[in-house]
Protein backbone atom coordinates (compact mmCIF):
# COMPACT_ATOMS: atom_id res chain seq x y z
CA UNK A 1 0.00 0.00 0.00
CA UNK A 2 1.03 3.64 -0.72
CA UNK A 3 1.99 5.34 2.05
CA UNK A 4 1.91 9.43 2.01
CA UNK A 5 3.28 11.88 4.18
CA UNK A 6 1.60 15.04 5.20
CA UNK A 7 3.69 17.37 6.92
CA UNK A 8 1.90 20.59 8.41
CA UNK A 9 -1.07 17.96 8.43
CA UNK A 10 -2.38 19.08 11.75
CA UNK A 11 -2.74 22.54 10.42
CA UNK A 12 -5.81 24.06 8.65
CA UNK A 13 -5.26 22.79 5.17
CA UNK A 14 -3.10 19.91 5.89
CA UNK A 15 -5.86 18.41 8.44
CA UNK A 16 -8.37 18.65 5.09
CA UNK A 17 -5.82 16.71 2.99
CA UNK A 18 -5.14 14.00 6.11
CA UNK A 19 -9.60 13.73 5.85
CA UNK A 20 -9.53 13.19 2.19
CA UNK A 21 -6.75 10.69 1.62
CA UNK A 22 -7.82 8.41 4.56
CA UNK A 23 -11.32 8.61 2.98
CA UNK A 24 -9.58 7.55 -0.38
CA UNK A 25 -8.10 4.93 1.75
CA UNK A 26 -4.83 6.16 1.39
CA UNK A 27 -1.71 5.33 4.29
CA UNK A 28 -1.49 8.67 5.72
CA UNK A 29 1.85 9.95 7.86
CA UNK A 30 1.10 13.11 9.53
CA UNK A 31 4.04 15.01 11.02
CA UNK A 32 3.36 18.46 12.47
CA UNK A 33 5.97 20.50 15.08
CA UNK A 34 2.00 21.94 16.88
CA UNK A 35 3.38 25.52 16.22
CA UNK A 36 0.15 26.64 14.65
CA UNK A 37 -1.51 23.24 14.06
CA UNK A 38 -4.19 21.65 16.41
CA UNK A 39 -4.23 18.24 17.39
CA UNK A 40 -8.47 19.00 17.96
CA UNK A 41 -7.93 18.88 13.92
CA UNK A 42 -7.24 15.79 13.68
CA UNK A 43 -8.59 13.99 16.82
CA UNK A 44 -10.57 11.92 14.45
CA UNK A 45 -8.26 10.20 13.13
CA UNK A 46 -6.20 9.14 15.60
CA UNK A 47 -7.98 5.86 16.29
CA UNK A 48 -8.05 5.11 12.26
CA UNK A 49 -5.35 1.94 11.21
CA UNK A 50 -4.61 4.26 7.93
CA UNK A 51 -3.65 7.00 9.99
CA UNK A 52 -0.46 7.31 12.14
CA UNK A 53 0.83 10.94 14.23
CA UNK A 54 4.46 11.87 14.39
CA UNK A 55 5.62 15.20 16.15
CA UNK A 56 8.75 16.22 14.37
CA UNK A 57 9.98 19.78 13.31
CA UNK A 58 10.88 19.86 9.52
CA UNK A 59 13.96 21.81 9.93
CA UNK A 60 15.49 18.72 11.35
CA UNK A 61 15.75 15.80 9.17
CA UNK A 62 13.06 12.68 8.60
CA UNK A 63 13.75 9.36 7.96
CA UNK A 64 10.71 7.48 7.08
CA UNK A 65 10.01 5.09 4.27
CA UNK A 66 7.18 6.84 1.88
CA UNK A 67 6.08 6.71 -1.70
CA UNK A 68 4.98 10.79 -1.87
CA UNK A 69 5.31 14.27 0.36
CA UNK A 70 3.11 16.96 0.51
CA UNK A 71 5.14 19.36 1.97
CA UNK A 72 2.84 21.89 3.85
CA UNK A 73 4.70 22.53 6.93
CA UNK A 74 4.85 26.46 7.55
CA UNK A 75 3.03 28.69 9.81
CA UNK A 76 0.57 30.68 7.37
CA UNK A 77 -0.40 33.87 8.51
CA UNK A 78 1.08 37.05 8.66
CA UNK A 79 0.78 36.91 13.07
CA UNK A 80 2.25 33.85 13.06
CA UNK A 81 5.01 33.92 10.55
CA UNK A 82 6.06 37.42 11.53
CA UNK A 83 6.11 35.85 15.29
CA UNK A 84 9.95 33.93 14.51
CA UNK A 85 11.02 35.01 11.08
CA UNK A 86 14.21 33.67 11.56
CA UNK A 87 12.28 30.21 12.08
CA UNK A 88 9.78 31.07 9.25
CA UNK A 89 13.16 31.02 6.83
CA UNK A 90 14.31 28.21 8.14
CA UNK A 91 10.83 26.14 8.17
CA UNK A 92 10.53 26.83 4.41
CA UNK A 93 14.23 26.35 3.55
CA UNK A 94 15.87 23.82 6.20
CA UNK A 95 12.16 22.42 5.78
CA UNK A 96 11.96 21.96 1.93
CA UNK A 97 15.83 20.83 1.97
CA UNK A 98 14.91 17.89 4.73
CA UNK A 99 12.06 16.98 2.84
CA UNK A 100 13.51 16.96 -0.75
CA UNK A 101 16.57 14.86 0.52
CA UNK A 102 13.80 12.57 2.22
CA UNK A 103 12.27 12.35 -1.61
CA UNK A 104 15.54 11.96 -3.06
CA UNK A 105 16.47 9.15 -1.01
CA UNK A 106 13.15 6.78 -1.12
CA UNK A 107 12.11 7.99 -4.37
CA UNK A 108 9.42 9.34 -3.38
CA UNK A 109 7.15 12.06 -5.31
CA UNK A 110 6.98 15.77 -3.52
CA UNK A 111 4.90 18.47 -3.50
CA UNK A 112 5.59 21.98 -2.47
CA UNK A 113 2.99 23.80 -0.65
CA UNK A 114 4.23 27.14 -2.62
CA UNK A 115 1.92 30.60 -2.16
CA UNK A 116 0.72 33.69 -4.61
CA UNK A 117 3.41 35.78 -2.14
CA UNK A 118 5.45 34.89 -4.72
CA UNK A 119 4.35 37.72 -6.72
CA UNK A 120 4.29 39.81 -4.04
CA UNK A 121 2.78 42.89 -4.77
CA UNK A 122 2.34 42.12 -8.83
CA UNK A 123 1.79 45.10 -11.59
CA UNK A 124 0.48 41.99 -13.67
CA UNK A 125 -2.78 41.23 -12.94
CA UNK A 126 -4.61 38.31 -12.50
CA UNK A 127 -0.91 36.33 -12.00
CA UNK A 128 -0.05 33.22 -14.61
CA UNK A 129 2.36 31.16 -13.62
CA UNK A 130 5.26 32.78 -15.59
CA UNK A 131 5.02 36.04 -13.99
CA UNK A 132 8.18 36.14 -11.48
CA UNK A 133 6.74 38.43 -9.02
CA UNK A 134 7.37 41.71 -7.54
CA UNK A 135 8.81 41.01 -3.73
CA UNK A 136 10.61 42.90 -1.11
CA UNK A 137 13.61 40.93 0.13
CA UNK A 138 13.65 42.94 3.05
CA UNK A 139 10.36 43.99 4.27
CA UNK A 140 8.72 42.11 7.02
CA UNK A 141 6.76 39.44 5.12
CA UNK A 142 10.14 38.75 3.12
CA UNK A 143 10.70 35.55 5.69
CA UNK A 144 7.62 33.73 4.58
CA UNK A 145 7.62 35.25 0.89
CA UNK A 146 11.26 34.94 -0.09
CA UNK A 147 11.38 31.87 2.00
CA UNK A 148 8.36 30.07 0.08
CA UNK A 149 10.49 31.53 -3.49
CA UNK A 150 13.27 29.63 -2.34
CA UNK A 151 11.51 26.57 -1.87
CA UNK A 152 10.80 26.38 -5.06
CA UNK A 153 14.11 27.05 -6.86
CA UNK A 154 15.43 24.18 -4.15
CA UNK A 155 12.25 22.23 -5.75
CA UNK A 156 13.24 23.32 -9.48
CA UNK A 157 17.45 22.20 -8.72
CA UNK A 158 16.72 19.07 -6.89
CA UNK A 159 14.42 18.35 -10.09
CA UNK A 160 17.03 19.08 -12.43
CA UNK A 161 19.84 18.35 -10.85
CA UNK A 162 18.93 14.89 -8.85
CA UNK A 163 15.38 14.04 -10.90
CA UNK A 164 13.71 14.32 -8.13
CA UNK A 165 9.80 13.95 -8.71
CA UNK A 166 8.64 17.59 -7.86
CA UNK A 167 5.19 19.51 -7.89
CA UNK A 168 5.00 23.12 -7.02
CA UNK A 169 1.37 24.42 -5.93
CA UNK A 170 1.06 28.27 -5.50
CA UNK A 171 -1.79 28.54 -3.05
CA UNK A 172 -3.65 31.64 -3.33
CA UNK A 173 -6.26 32.42 0.09
CA UNK A 174 -8.18 29.32 1.04
CA UNK A 175 -10.47 29.53 3.85
CA UNK A 176 -12.90 27.09 5.72
CA UNK A 177 -13.30 25.49 9.15
CA UNK A 178 -10.30 24.93 11.65
CA UNK A 179 -8.38 28.15 10.28
CA UNK A 180 -7.23 29.51 13.35
CA UNK A 181 -9.88 32.45 15.38
CA UNK A 182 -7.28 34.86 16.21
CA UNK A 183 -4.54 34.46 13.76
CA UNK A 184 -5.44 37.43 11.72
CA UNK A 185 -6.75 35.98 8.79
CA UNK A 186 -9.28 37.91 7.08
CA UNK A 187 -12.12 34.91 6.68
CA UNK A 188 -11.55 34.46 9.92
CA UNK A 189 -11.19 37.75 11.41
CA UNK A 190 -14.50 39.15 9.70
CA UNK A 191 -16.38 35.78 10.83
CA UNK A 192 -15.62 35.53 14.39
CA UNK A 193 -15.85 39.48 14.70
CA UNK A 194 -19.59 39.00 13.38
CA UNK A 195 -20.40 36.01 15.60
CA UNK A 196 -19.67 38.08 18.46
CA UNK A 197 -20.80 41.24 17.80
CA UNK A 198 -17.47 43.40 17.40
CA UNK A 199 -17.13 45.86 14.44
CA UNK A 200 -15.23 44.34 11.90
CA UNK A 201 -11.51 45.60 11.19
CA UNK A 202 -10.46 46.72 7.62
CA UNK A 203 -7.54 48.09 6.49
CA UNK A 204 -6.96 50.66 4.28
CA UNK A 205 -10.35 51.25 2.45
CA UNK A 206 -11.17 48.12 2.30
CA UNK A 207 -10.85 48.35 -1.62
CA UNK A 208 -8.30 45.88 -2.34
CA UNK A 209 -8.98 42.97 -3.70
CA UNK A 210 -8.57 38.85 -3.13
CA UNK A 211 -9.62 35.80 -4.61
CA UNK A 212 -11.14 33.00 -1.85
CA UNK A 213 -10.87 29.72 -2.45
CA UNK A 214 -12.79 27.16 -0.66
CA UNK A 215 -10.58 23.98 1.14
CA UNK A 216 -12.24 21.26 -0.31
CA UNK A 217 -11.51 22.30 -3.84
CA UNK A 218 -7.82 23.49 -2.72
CA UNK A 219 -7.62 19.39 -1.38
CA UNK A 220 -8.70 18.28 -4.81
CA UNK A 221 -6.32 20.58 -6.69
CA UNK A 222 -3.11 19.91 -4.49
CA UNK A 223 -4.24 16.03 -4.61
CA UNK A 224 -4.90 16.33 -8.86
CA UNK A 225 -1.40 17.83 -9.14
CA UNK A 226 0.43 14.90 -6.84
CA UNK A 227 -1.19 12.73 -9.52
CA UNK A 228 -0.64 14.79 -12.22
CA UNK A 229 2.53 12.87 -14.45
CA UNK A 230 5.68 14.87 -15.38
CA UNK A 231 4.40 18.45 -14.16
CA UNK A 232 7.18 20.26 -12.66
CA UNK A 233 6.42 24.04 -13.39
CA UNK A 234 4.88 25.55 -11.04
CA UNK A 235 0.94 25.29 -10.77
CA UNK A 236 -1.78 28.10 -9.34
CA UNK A 237 -4.61 27.26 -7.35
CA UNK A 238 -7.25 29.23 -6.27
CA UNK A 239 -10.43 30.60 -6.89
CA UNK A 240 -10.52 33.19 -9.71
CA UNK A 241 -13.52 34.98 -8.51
CA UNK A 242 -12.33 38.48 -7.23
CA UNK A 243 -13.87 40.86 -4.21
CA UNK A 244 -13.09 43.60 -2.58
CA UNK A 245 -12.29 42.69 1.16
CA UNK A 246 -15.38 45.72 2.07
CA UNK A 247 -17.64 43.26 -0.19
CA UNK A 248 -16.28 40.41 1.90
CA UNK A 249 -17.00 41.94 4.89
CA UNK A 250 -20.56 42.98 4.11
CA UNK A 251 -21.23 39.17 2.70
CA UNK A 252 -20.18 37.67 6.27
CA UNK A 253 -22.26 40.21 7.67
CA UNK A 254 -25.00 39.23 6.20
CA UNK A 255 -24.42 35.36 6.54
CA UNK A 256 -23.91 36.07 10.34
CA UNK A 257 -26.64 38.07 10.42
CA UNK A 258 -25.05 40.38 12.14
CA UNK A 259 -25.35 44.25 12.21
CA UNK A 260 -21.73 44.63 13.45
CA UNK A 261 -20.34 47.98 11.97
CA UNK A 262 -17.11 48.25 9.91
CA UNK A 263 -14.44 50.08 10.95
CA UNK A 264 -10.86 50.62 9.61
CA UNK A 265 -7.56 50.57 10.54
CA UNK A 266 -4.36 51.60 8.25
CA UNK A 267 -2.52 49.41 5.28
CA UNK A 268 0.19 47.43 6.94
CA UNK A 269 3.36 47.71 5.16
CA UNK A 270 3.96 45.32 1.98
CA UNK A 271 0.18 44.84 2.04
CA UNK A 272 -0.66 43.27 -1.54
CA UNK A 273 -3.86 45.92 -3.49
CA UNK A 274 -4.69 43.48 -5.69
CA UNK A 275 -4.73 39.16 -6.08
CA UNK A 276 -6.51 36.96 -8.56
CA UNK A 277 -5.14 33.40 -9.79
CA UNK A 278 -4.90 33.09 -13.20
CA UNK A 279 -5.89 29.00 -13.57
CA UNK A 280 -5.51 28.53 -16.82
CA UNK A 281 -2.91 25.91 -16.35
CA UNK A 282 -4.64 24.16 -13.44
CA UNK A 283 -7.84 23.82 -15.52
CA UNK A 284 -6.35 22.30 -18.77
CA UNK A 285 -3.85 20.27 -17.15
CA UNK A 286 -5.20 18.99 -13.99
CA UNK A 287 -8.98 20.00 -15.20
CA UNK A 288 -9.42 21.18 -12.09
CA UNK A 289 -11.45 24.43 -11.32
CA UNK A 290 -13.05 25.13 -7.75
CA UNK A 291 -16.18 24.11 -7.57
CA UNK A 292 -17.66 25.92 -3.98
CA UNK A 293 -19.44 29.40 -4.36
CA UNK A 294 -18.14 32.05 -1.89
CA UNK A 295 -21.61 32.47 -0.04
CA UNK A 296 -21.49 28.72 0.31
CA UNK A 297 -18.07 28.37 1.06
CA UNK A 298 -18.86 31.04 4.23
CA UNK A 299 -22.16 29.53 5.24
CA UNK A 300 -19.63 26.49 6.21
CA UNK A 301 -17.06 28.30 8.03
CA UNK A 302 -19.77 30.23 10.07
CA UNK A 303 -21.50 27.17 10.88
CA UNK A 304 -18.11 26.27 12.56
CA UNK A 305 -16.75 29.25 14.20
CA UNK A 306 -20.27 29.59 15.20
CA UNK A 307 -19.90 26.72 17.64
CA UNK A 308 -16.48 27.85 18.68
CA UNK A 309 -17.94 31.30 19.59
CA UNK A 310 -20.80 29.97 21.75
CA UNK A 311 -18.18 27.27 23.36
CA UNK A 312 -15.62 29.85 24.25
CA UNK A 313 -18.70 32.59 25.91
N1 LIG B 1 -4.32 28.81 3.81
C1 LIG B 1 -3.92 29.58 2.84
O1 LIG B 1 -4.65 30.50 2.43
C2 LIG B 1 -2.59 29.36 2.17
C3 LIG B 1 -2.25 30.18 1.08
C4 LIG B 1 -1.02 29.99 0.48
C5 LIG B 1 -0.17 29.00 0.92
N2 LIG B 1 -0.52 28.22 1.97
C6 LIG B 1 0.45 27.22 2.41
O2 LIG B 1 -0.21 26.01 2.71
C7 LIG B 1 0.42 25.37 3.83
C8 LIG B 1 -0.61 25.11 4.91
O3 LIG B 1 -1.19 26.34 5.31
P1 LIG B 1 -2.32 26.42 6.42
O4 LIG B 1 -3.23 27.52 6.04
O5 LIG B 1 -2.88 25.07 6.68
O6 LIG B 1 -1.46 26.93 7.65
P2 LIG B 1 -1.43 26.39 9.16
O7 LIG B 1 -0.61 27.37 9.92
O8 LIG B 1 -2.81 26.10 9.63
O9 LIG B 1 -0.69 25.01 9.01
C9 LIG B 1 0.70 24.88 8.98
C10 LIG B 1 1.07 23.64 9.76
O10 LIG B 1 2.50 23.48 9.73
C11 LIG B 1 2.94 23.18 11.05
N3 LIG B 1 4.35 23.63 11.14
C12 LIG B 1 4.81 24.89 11.14
N4 LIG B 1 6.16 24.89 11.23
C13 LIG B 1 6.54 23.59 11.29
C14 LIG B 1 7.78 22.93 11.41
N5 LIG B 1 8.93 23.63 11.47
N6 LIG B 1 7.80 21.56 11.44
C15 LIG B 1 6.64 20.86 11.40
N7 LIG B 1 5.43 21.43 11.29
C16 LIG B 1 5.38 22.78 11.25
C17 LIG B 1 2.02 23.96 11.96
O11 LIG B 1 2.01 23.48 13.28
C18 LIG B 1 0.68 23.74 11.25
O12 LIG B 1 0.07 22.55 11.64
C19 LIG B 1 1.53 26.32 4.29
O13 LIG B 1 2.75 25.88 3.75
C20 LIG B 1 1.15 27.64 3.69
O14 LIG B 1 2.27 28.45 3.45
C21 LIG B 1 -1.71 28.38 2.61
Amino acid sequence: MKRVLVTGGAGFVGSHLCDRLIKNGVDVLCVDNFFTGNKANIAHLLGNPLFELKRHDVTFPLYVEVDKIYNLACPASPVHYQHDPVQTTKTSVHGAINMLGLAKRVKACILQASTSEVYGDPEVHPQPEDYSGRVNPIGIRSCYDEGKRLAETLMMDYHRQNQVDTRIARIFNTYGPRMLEDDGRVVSNFVVQALRGEPLTLYGEGSQTRSFCYVDDLVEGLIRLMNADDLHQPVNLGNPGEFTIKQLAEEVRRICGSDSELTYLPLPEDDPRQRKPDITTAQSVLGWIPKVPLAEGLERTVQYFRERVQNSS
